[in-house]
């Protein structure tokens, strides 16, 4: 898993995706930049969600609000009192941790010790294999599962009472070590603020202490007003965004999965009060269609319904995606009652209420919110696309299997050799292209090799120009997943590439 994992970190770094932030001044931990295939995909990726959002659904528009906010947005929200990890530092190694992350580690090995065991079991058993059952009566995997529940759940109801002192005990008991040197020789837990301070104005007398913001879903609810009268929207009705949030989080690592400064796709779904149950179920089943749609397999999905509630939430669930390091938290999906609005209204001193001409009353509108991370998804689309291939002759390819419509370029062109007027007509298909699709151009080494560079980059199409392209204008187009070679008209190119690339 691990080796897998940094194989992808430097499949990123080597194929121009990701790369670490001031490299040259040895990077800045938990910051990335997005390189030029990178941009590409995150662009897609935004663009493949706010379609879906946005453009499919008559109620549903859009903003894009500023990072800095009225400080008093973050008192009204609960951040500035609650928005804090269970903070642990190491006596011997001098390193700090997260908690409650040291803890759901734990767990986490708890847990892969459960799928070694369904592994083994489903080997023996073959077909007759029934996983379900076998969870539910192998005694040694119902141990397991007993344990780490109970683990979670008296970590979750220390953290919800802030029994820090017990956070300490359970991680004394179950004798979880420093990950770095295996001490285990803990200091005291304590909690830690994780926004970003910064101040507005020049002067220190002027100056006033702001926050970047750790979520952009405040825009959101702030403007809840502005937008629903500009745009003369009917409740239910939904203010999507997608746009970047800073959390100083203690532990830096995971790649671009926990990062300082990070990208939200974020949708506020405005409900009558009393209905955001039936809401919240639609649009867990709404969000997860979504993701199935990209088909990177059903299977690496799952949801995890919370127990333990953040302090706006009735009901929270998260979409978790297998990621090289196991299932972990994607997306997230919250009923947030009227928490925010009314927070706001106290505040603000201002009404945020809608009035239903239905019902013919004001009120304070229920709020069902879906919120992912573009870097997450990200991650999710290129971990689970890069893969080793065995080919019949014996050799292996390494290809990224991003899913075309993602895919940062479309198509590569090819000339066969780099003479005999190959070039210009490899050319002249970029120039019909671009119009639609990012395409690149490609005459180094043979051809065989620029093969196996575009399906190391992700490319879903090669486009080869050889001397049968001067007699007849048809070119091979070679598909990056099976490795089928067609002969086609340079005409149908277009056709053929938006069949699987169009959104
Ligand atoms: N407005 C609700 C909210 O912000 P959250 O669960 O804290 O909820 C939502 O964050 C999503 O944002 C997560 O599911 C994750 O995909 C992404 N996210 C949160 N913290 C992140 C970080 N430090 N780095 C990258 N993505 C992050």
């Amino acid at each position: 898993q691990e080796d897998d994992f940094k194989k992808v970190i430097s499949h990123a770094k080597e194929y121009g995706y990701v790369f670490q932030s001031s490299e040259i001044y040895d990077g800045l931990s938990a910051v990335y930049d997005y390189a030029q295939n990178g941009v590409e995909l995150k662009n897609n990726i935004k663009e493949y969600w706010w379609k879906a959002m946005v453009q499919m659904n008559e109620n549903i528009v859009g903003i894009d609000s500023a990072i800095l906010m009225h400080p008093t947005t973050w008192k009204a929200s609960g951040h500035v009192d609650a928005f804090n990890d269970p903070l642990i530092d190491n006596k011997d190694s001098k390193k700090r941790y997260r908690a409650d992350v040291l803890i759901e580690d734990h767990v986490a090995k708890i847990e892969a010790k459960i799928d070694k065991e369904v592994e083994k079991a489903s080997k023996r058993f073959g077909d007759a294999f029934d996983k379900e059952q076998f969870l539910a009566t192998n005694p040694r995997v119902v141990e397991y599962q007993e344990k780490a529940s109970s683990i979670l759940k008296r970590m979750g109801k220390s953290l919800e009472n802030e029994d820090l002192a017990d956070v300490k005990n359970l991680i004394e008991e179950l004798e979880i070590g420093c990950p770095l040197s295996g001490s285990k020789n803990w200091t005291e837990v304590k909690q830690f603020n994780l926004m970003f301070g910064t101040k507005l104005g020049a002067s220190a007398e002027s100056a006033m202490d702001l926050y970047l913001r750790p979520e952009t879903a405040q825009g959101i609810f702030v403007n809840f007003l502005n937008v629903q009268k500009s745009g003369r929207m009917k409740i239910p009705f939904g203010i999507a965004q997608i746009g970047k949030a800073f959390r100083n989080e203690i532990v830096a690592r995971q790649f671009i999965f926990r990062q300082r400064e990070f990208e939200q796709m974020e949708l506020q779904f405005f409900v009558r009060p009393g209905t955001q149950k039936e809401w919240y179920e639609q649009w867990k089943e709404t969000r997860i269609k979504w993701h199935n749609s990209l088909g990177l397999g059903q299977d690496n999905y799952r949801f995890h319904d919370h127990d333990k509630l953040a302090h706006y939430a009735d009901a929270a669930a998260d979409i978790e995606f297998k990621f090289p390091f196991g299932f972990k938290e994607l997306e997230g999906i919250h009923s947030r009652t009227d928490f925010d609005l009314s927070s706001h209204e106290k505040f603000s001193g201002k009404k945020l209420q809608y009035f239903d001409p239905e019902l013919n009353e004001s009120y304070v509108p229920y709020v069902v919110e879906t919120s992912i991370g573009v870097d997450r998804m990200f991650l999710a689309v290129f971990s689970n696309s890069l893969q080793e291939e065995e080919l019949e002759n014996g050799t292996t390819r390494t290809v990224l299997k991003i899913p075309a419509v993602l895919a940062p370029t479309k198509a590569a062109v090819l000339p066969l050799v780099k003479k005999d007027g190959l070039p210009e007509i490899a050319h002249e298909i970029i120039d019909e292209l671009k119009w639609d699709f990012k395409v690149i151009y490609d005459e180094k080494d043979a051809v065989g090799r620029r093969y196996r560079r575009q399906d190391a980059a992700g490319t879903p199409f090669c486009i080869t120009v050889d001397h049968q392209t001067l007699e007849d204008k048809t070119v091979t187009i070679r598909h990056r997943d099976t490795m089928e070679q067609q002969r086609v008209a340079i005409s149908d190119l277009n056709t053929i590439i938006s069949q699987e690339v169009d959104m």
